[in-house]
């Protein structure tokens, strides 16, 4: 076994464990922060949607809303949908005690069609393995559609969108969507962009057309993300450190 020096975890030149960290949240949190991210990104900072609607209302959907909530964003209306009933009424209520008030209205729809008509905002986190949404039609033409699902929307609803992904080569793996888009035409490769590409500036995306954004999630995103919750963890209350964990003290 090599071992690394030990004085550079940061450049990823240390080999040797620096910490345990239960990864779930992080994970969610970064999936969450990655659906904001692109949803601020495509609606030019504007933070407050008429109406939002969230398909499917587990883990990810729950997460996203509260930093959502965290973030400042507020809508008039949240329409929400799963195709297990009590989870979306579960989902509901607890979305009208966040905090942060998020919306002053919060429906259970019957249909995913009903949720999603005249929502600015779509969020797909559902567990859907086969693309069922097939009518882009039902989408509002300038709705943002955060679709970190990746595999509800057929390459027919697909087309038409401004594409922004986290990393193209990934987002195009793995049966998604985007991926089927790509492989049936309905969706050119050369107009899918990096969300990085629209933060820098380099592409400007057309804020009147719908826009869907299909990150497929990058284990470097986690590593940062707990980087930063490590960081911030070491000083804090109940905090235990061992000393000689990393073998390096
Ligand atoms: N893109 C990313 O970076 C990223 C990261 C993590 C998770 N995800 C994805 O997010 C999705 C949600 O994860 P989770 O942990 O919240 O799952 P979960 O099991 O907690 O919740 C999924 C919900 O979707 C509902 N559902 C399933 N099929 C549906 C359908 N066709 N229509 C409406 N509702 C439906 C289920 O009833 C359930 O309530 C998964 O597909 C997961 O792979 C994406």
């Amino acid at each position: 076994m090599t071992r690394a020096s030990p004085s550079s975890p940061r450049l990823g030149l240390h080999r040797l464990p620096e910490a345990v960290l239960e990864g779930a949240q992080i994970s969610g949190h970064r999936t969450a922060l990655s659906a904001a991210v692109g949803a601020e990104t495509l609606r030019a900072g504007d933070r407050t949607p008429a109406k939002v609607a969230v398909i499917g209302t587990g883990y990810i959907s729950r997460t996203t809303l509260e930093v959502f909530a965290g973030l400042g964003w507020s809508c008039d209306r949240l329409a929400v949908f799963d195709l297990d009933h009590e989870r979306a009424e579960s989902f509901a209520s607890e979305s009208r005690k966040l905090p942060s008030r998020l919306t002053a209205e919060v429906s259970v729809a019957a249909t995913l069609r009903e949720a999603v008509a005249d929502a600015n905002v779509v969020l797909f986190a559902t567990t859907a393995v086969m693309p069922r949404l097939s009518e882009s039609s039902r989408f509002k033409d300038d709705a943002v559609v955060l679709h970190m699902s990746l595999r509800d929307l057929t390459p027919e609803a697909m087309a038409g969108a401004v594409h922004v992904v986290d990393d193209v080569s990934h987002a195009l793996r793995e049966k998604t969507s985007l991926a089927l888009a790509v492989e049936q035409g309905t969706v050119e490769r050369q107009d899918i962009s990096p969300v990085g590409d629209l933060l820098s500036g380099t592409v400007k995306p057309d804020r009147g057309t719908r826009a869907v954004y299909s990150p497929f999630g990058l284990g470097s995103l986690d590593i940062a993300l707990a980087q930063l919750v490590l960081d911030r963890a070491r000083d804090a209350a109940g905090v235990v450190s061992v000393p000689g964990f990393t073998c390096t003290s």
